[in-house]
């Protein structure tokens, strides 16, 4: 029975949380409305685009499509884009410029390609290769005290038991966070994506100004991180060293640039890549053949990576702004429009995919855009991969002994999807 294209939800966040992603609506948009004209009444209207081809199309034309537009990702009327990060509020409180974007997502080039080098250098493959060896350790650390907890209790969240230690260990590292700090990083990245657990809400307050003041508290941490590198002899993180003493057109970052750089940075780096490694650890334990045949034979490790990420693709959303009258598929677009762009359903498109639905890690080619395309494609893709790759090494052998409880919980959210709890148990 085909869905009534102008009732279906694919902007609520309570939609995302209790039922997944939209998979039939977004097949049903492929096939009769690649480029729909998206009207209700608790958000403003947007072009939803979920063809592979026009995501790219889109992507790769960031003159015409822009990211320094009035909105970046979806936010229901009234409410504030959450990945703005508590800059209005803990901006004001330091003075700083209502009109600096939130981050360089939000530039466009050439500010955007400035701002991007000047961390961009840390993540190449070749830095990647060179941690490879430690992410392994780590990965193989953080599975053993996995397998304890197993032990120690029937059941275990496997998303703060494994899932989310490699990404903050790995951020952690990069701005030379001492290990103990590690831990405050998840509450404050969850924060970002409005996900506050209760233990880390106030009493009298509401999930978002929890969500605001974890924000703002971990500005404060960076700020506190920032003086550290730019006093003299700097601090304990090459990588903050060089980007405090980083130039765009001849200019040191200022404070609030700074500020927003490493916000972004830890914001984009660990929901994602943990939403990639518990929604891979379902995929292989739905699919039984295809986890027998990853236990099998470890040089699928790589193609495994790719095919989880295509899967999970953790980023459900972007959005761009026409800057002129254009035409996408077919459909005229205005300037001013926005357009959104849905990851996940490009990558079940059967023009790109063959047999889209079925999850196979020897697929080959596997040209997924989970990562994005063009300008702005992901700057941590080659860090996310490495750590996949490290997890995936260390869970192998075990994931026969693993089954899932049943028990879950999803993240309410429409830029980034994934799970805030899985439960998981040893097969008896
Ligand atoms: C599985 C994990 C990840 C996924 C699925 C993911 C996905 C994405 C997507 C879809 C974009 C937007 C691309 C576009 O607009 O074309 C993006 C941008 C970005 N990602 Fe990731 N990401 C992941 C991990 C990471 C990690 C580990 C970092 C850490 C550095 C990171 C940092 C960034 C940054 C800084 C941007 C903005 C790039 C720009 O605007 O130039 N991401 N990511």
């Amino acid at each position: 029975m085909p869905l009534d294209l102008d009732k279906i939800d694919l902007h609520s966040p309570h939609r995302y949380a209790t039922q997944g992603f939209p998979w039939a609506e977004w097949a049903q948009l492929r096939d009769e409305a690649p480029v729909f004209w998206y009207e209700r009444d608790d958000i403003e209207p947007f072009w939803v685009i979920t063809r592979h081809a026009d995501v790219m199309t889109i992507s790769e034309d960031s003159k015409t499509f822009i990211n320094g537009g009035p909105r970046l990702r979806l936010a229901l009327k009234g409410e504030a884009e959450l990945l703005r990060g508590g800059v209005d509020s803990f901006g004001l409180s330091r003075g700083w410029n209502p009109q600096e974007p939130p981050d360089f997502t939000f530039m466009d080039d050439p500010r955007h390609r400035h701002t991007r080098k000047l961390s961009s250098w840390a993540f190449t493959q070749g830095c990647m290769r060179e941690v490879g060896a430690h992410f392994d350790a780590l990965a193989e650390t953080f599975t053993e005290e996995f397998l304890t907890a197993l032990k120690e209790s029937d059941t275990c969240d496997f998303v703060h038991e494994l899932a989310a230690k490699l990404p903050l260990a790995a951020t952690g590292e990069i701005l030379g966070l001492p290990p103990e700090d590690w831990k405050q990083l998840l509450v404050w990245s969850n924060a970002i994506i409005g996900e506050v657990e209760p233990e880390h809400i106030r009493s009298g307050e509401t999930v978002t100004q929890a969500a605001e003041r974890n924000m703002s508290d971990m500005r404060s941490y960076l700020e506190a991180l920032i003086q550290e590198h730019r006093a003299p002899g700097g601090g304990p993180s090459p990588f903050v060293n060089r980007l405090v003493n980083g130039r765009v057109n001849g200019e040191l970052l200022n404070e609030q640039q700074l500020n927003s750089y490493l916000f972004l940075l830890i914001g984009a780096g660990n929901d994602t890549t943990r939403n990639a490694t518990t929604g891979g650890l379902v995929a292989l334990l739905e699919h039984p053949d295809q986890r027998d045949l990853l236990c099998g034979n470890a040089a699928l490790i790589p193609g495994a990576v790719d095919e989880i990420l295509r899967w999970t693709s953790p980023v459900i959303s972007f959005l761009r702004t026409v800057t002129e009258d254009t035409v996408i598929n077919d459909q005229s677009l205005k300037a001013g429009d926005t357009v959104c762009m849905f990851y996940p359903s490009a990558n079940r498109d059967d023009r790109v995919f063959s047999d889209p639905y079925r999850f196979d890690i020897t697929r080959d080619p596997n040209p997924h855009i989970t990562f994005g395309f063009g300008a702005h494609f992901c700057l941590g893709a080659n860090l996310a991969k490495a750590e996949l790759r490290s997890v995936l090494k260390a869970l192998r052998g075990v994931l026969p002994r693993l089954e899932l409880t049943g028990e879950s919980r999803r993240i309410a959210n429409t830029h980034v999807s994934g799970f805030s709890m899985l439960g998981v148990r040893a097969v008896a």
